[in-house]
């Protein structure tokens, strides 16, 4: 049978790059295949972010360049998904007319019925409605066979000013563990050794449950399954950051010494214009803690530049706590103005010309943290899950440290999935080089 060809494009978070494998594994169900080519394509899919300005603008550009694909092939049924089609609803049906499908990330299950629908019916079909009751468990066409992202929970219930995700994909809410715990289970009976926990706030998972399981708790069940060998989390909120979550990680030798935690900034009066809910000293004593149970955690952070209001005083206090925390990574981005956000209607905006030389320093800072961390790294044995052959150097292999450094070093292609222990020879600001050795020997 002729099986039809399904484009997906994604942009923004690894949620979105995961509800793209959830689409896909539910319309292969449907008898679609993955084409890396949208011209050979019988529906197009268009995840779209709107995270800021600019990650939204791409997605119509791409869509407008699909749209017109259409003219030859009538057939194509176009579709609009993520938190740009659930920020726009209907209203995106004006914008282009090629559109077929527009639905956001909490109707993902019910694509294969719209798809349906799109064939007996010839008008578009938009579904942007939370339906009720938890996330629902869809199947997955993972393209990894190492890795799994696996989402948890859905939305947030948190309101930073600068944040477009309560209005993208609505209140929190947590999967049923035992869903959670089953899907881990196959994917360990598949082969898969790192799992990614995903959620918007991923540490205050279990809040809106009748459970009574928070985020330690599922860790703990979690890591009592064969076969995983390391589990990942993104991201999570510093105000959920609980003594008991921080001890479980130090206790459960499948979760990695490796945590995002997103700081946004370095002044108390931004942390409280932007709403986070902590202050710098309440965040400085979380990683103290940290690393107090696990001396070799290694930290990423997010930081915005330019929030309304931002003084030069203020930006100093971020390159300061940047220095003092000693980031392994750090994600940067200039303040984009978001609709329907409070800090969108913030007088005090900063200049986009303030905001270019404020990112130039930040990055300076950043790239040489992050040089002097993995300088340090090297002559140390790191153990390394092996992904697959090098992009950059086919003769390579590559792999990533329990502390998410990339590593690029001599390996076999029986090595995919297996541990490995590698010596650190080199290290540049984003990756590291190294050398397998003998398990065993030190
Ligand atoms: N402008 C710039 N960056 C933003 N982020 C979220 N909203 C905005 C915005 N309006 C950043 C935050 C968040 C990351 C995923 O994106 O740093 O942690």
């Amino acid at each position: 049978m002729y099986a039809k060809r399904l484009y997906i494009k994604t942009f923004g978070c690894q949620m979105n790059v995961h509800d793209s494998e959830r689409i896909s594994g539910l319309l292969r169900n449907k008898g679609f295949r993955l084409t890396e080519k949208p011209e050979e394509a019988d529906m197009i899919i268009v995840n779209t972010c709107s995270i800021r300005e600019k990650s939204e603008q791409k997605g119509y550009s791409d869509l407008g360049r699909f749209a017109q694909l259409k003219r030859d092939k009538p057939g194509l049924v176009l579709g609009m998904a993520g938190c740009v089609a659930q920020q726009e609803g209907e209203d995106v049906l004006r914008r282009f007319k090629g559109l077929d499908l527009v639905f956001g990330s909490s109707n993902i299950a019910f694509v294969p019925q719209m798809v349906q629908t799109i064939t007996l019916k010839s008008q578009p079909v938009v579904m942007v409605q939370e339906p009720p009751g938890p996330p629902r468990t869809t199947p997955a066409d993972r393209k990894d066979r190492v890795r799994a992202w696996v989402s948890i929970m859905e939305g947030c219930d948190r309101n930073c000013a600068f944040c477009v995700v309560p209005t993208t994909r609505g209140r929190e809410r947590s999967r049923p563990s035992a869903e959670i715990v089953q899907e881990v289970t196959h994917l360990a009976e598949a082969g898969y050794k790192e799992i990614t926990l995903l959620g918007q706030t991923v540490n205050s998972y279990g809040k809106n449950l009748d459970e009574g399981v928070d985020f330690a708790d599922l860790l703990a069940m979690l890591n009592a399954i064969n076969g995983i060998e390391r589990i990942r989390f993104t991201s999570p909120h510093p105000s959920d950051m609980t003594p008991k979550l921080i001890e479980t990680m130090a206790e459960l030798s499948k979760v990695c010494e490796y945590l995002h935690l997103p700081m946004q900034s370095g002044s108390d009066a931004v942390l409280e214009r932007m709403g986070r809910g902590y202050t710098l000293d309440q965040y400085r004593r979380i990683v103290g803690r940290m690393r107090q149970f696990v001396p070799d955690m290694a930290f990423s952070t997010d930081i915005i530049v330019g929030f309304p209001g931002e003084t030069e005083d203020d930006f100093e206090k971020t390159l300061d706590a940047v220095s003092e925390f000693e980031f392994d990574n750090v994600y940067y981005f200039n303040y984009s103005r978001r609709p329907n956000t409070p800090a969108d209607r913030f007088e005090e905006q900063v200049s986009e010309s303030v905001k270019a030389a404020r990112f130039e320093r930040l990055s300076t800072l950043e790239k040489g943290l992050a040089r002097r961390k993995n300088h340090g790294l090297i002559d140390t044995v790191q153990e390394v899950l092996v992904e697959g052959r090098s992009k950059r150097d086919h003769a390579k292999f590559t792999g990533r440290t329990r502390s998410n450094k990339l590593v690029h070093f001599n390996g076999a292609d029986d090595d995919v999935g297996r541990l490995l222990n590698v010596r650190i020879a080199a290290a540049g600001s984003t990756c590291l080089e190294g050398i397998r050795i003998p398990s065993g020997s030190r």
